[in-house]
């Protein structure tokens, strides 16, 4: 059966260059100027062709009926990337030392640092957004029936990603070092510990050993902060690209369109 090739999206108006007007005086530099931006996106692009995978991915029809609640998806993205930029910062003064030096570097950020309150704060509340919203978004999948064929990766992808959520929640939690997120952490971590099969192994791998102690702070601190969020990362853009290659599904109330009603709509 041949292939069908389906056109590219088109460019949108006001990313089309425009040509000069005959008899137009030619571009003064400070036009030059005003589209110097246009003309490097232009020269990356030339060599690059990389506007073709954006138009692919960017401009596209969408079904009838989406709504508020199909932003949930991006909602949550967006969650996901504060706490990738507030992480950063506060990488930059948080030290995973068991013996006193994380406690301190906690304190050190919140009394200290300039904003430092504020992005650990951020960072702090914008966990508890972020596992909000991904449930609030699995909701809505779920409800409109967007895990059916041919979406079904894309919802065991999304088991991945919400897996990996709590886990950075987890994580997270005790690298302040307090009493209250060392104890918490010590009892989530018997708690895998009592799961079939691989729990034993698992609480292990956690502690990073029998006991709990300055290796299970530094582990935690690895997973929390380099090998989490790159899976996040990485599962997000298969993610997003099965969205962009199978569309959104339409809102369950709306009926699809007959093949007559579609004839007559071409008619
Ligand atoms: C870090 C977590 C996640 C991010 C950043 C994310 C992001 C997105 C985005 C941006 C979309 C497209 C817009 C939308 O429909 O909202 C989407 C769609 C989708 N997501 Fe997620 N998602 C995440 C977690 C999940 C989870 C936990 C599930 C389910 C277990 C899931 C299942 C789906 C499905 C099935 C679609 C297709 C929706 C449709 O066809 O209408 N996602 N996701």
């Amino acid at each position: 059966m041949p292939k069908l090739k389906v056109p590219a999206p088109p460019i949108p108006e006001p990313l089309k260059p425009r040509p000069r007007r005959p008899g137009a005086p030619k571009q003064k530099p400070l036009d030059a100027a005003a589209d110097a931006g246009a003309h490097v996106v232009d020269w990356v692009d030339e060599r690059t062709s990389l506007s073709g995978g954006l138009r692919w991915m960017m401009f596209r029809k969408v079904p009838k009926g989406t709504n508020w609640f199909y932003t949930l998806g991006s909602a949550t993205m967006f969650a996901f990337l504060s706490q990738a930029v507030t992480g950063v910062f506060l990488a930059m003064y948080y030290r995973p030392d068991a013996a006193g030096g994380a406690y301190e570097s906690v304190r050190h950020i919140n009394d200290d640092v300039f904003l430092g309150e504020f992005v650990h704060g951020m960072h702090k509340w914008g966990s508890s957004v972020m596992v909000i919203l991904v449930f609030l978004h699995m909701a809505r999948t779920f409800f409109f029936g967007a895990y059916k064929y041919p979406r079904e990766l894309n919802w065991v992808i999304g088991v991945a990603l919400l897996i990996l959520t709590m886990a950075m929640s987890f994580t997270g939690y005790l690298l302040p070092f307090d009493q209250r997120s060392y104890w918490a952490t010590i009892v989530g971590v018997n708690i895998n510990g009592t799961g079939p099969l691989v729990g034993p192994y698992l609480s292990d791998f956690l502690r990073g050993g029998a006991e709990f102690g300055a290796t299970t702070l530094s582990r935690f601190y690895a997973i929390h902060m380099m090998l989490i969020p790159g899976a996040i990362g990485a599962l997000i853009g298969a993610h997003l690209y099965l969205v962009a290659k199978l569309g959104t599904t339409a809102p369950p109330w709306l009926k699809a369109e007959t093949a007559e009603e579609l004839r007559e709509e071409r008619a």
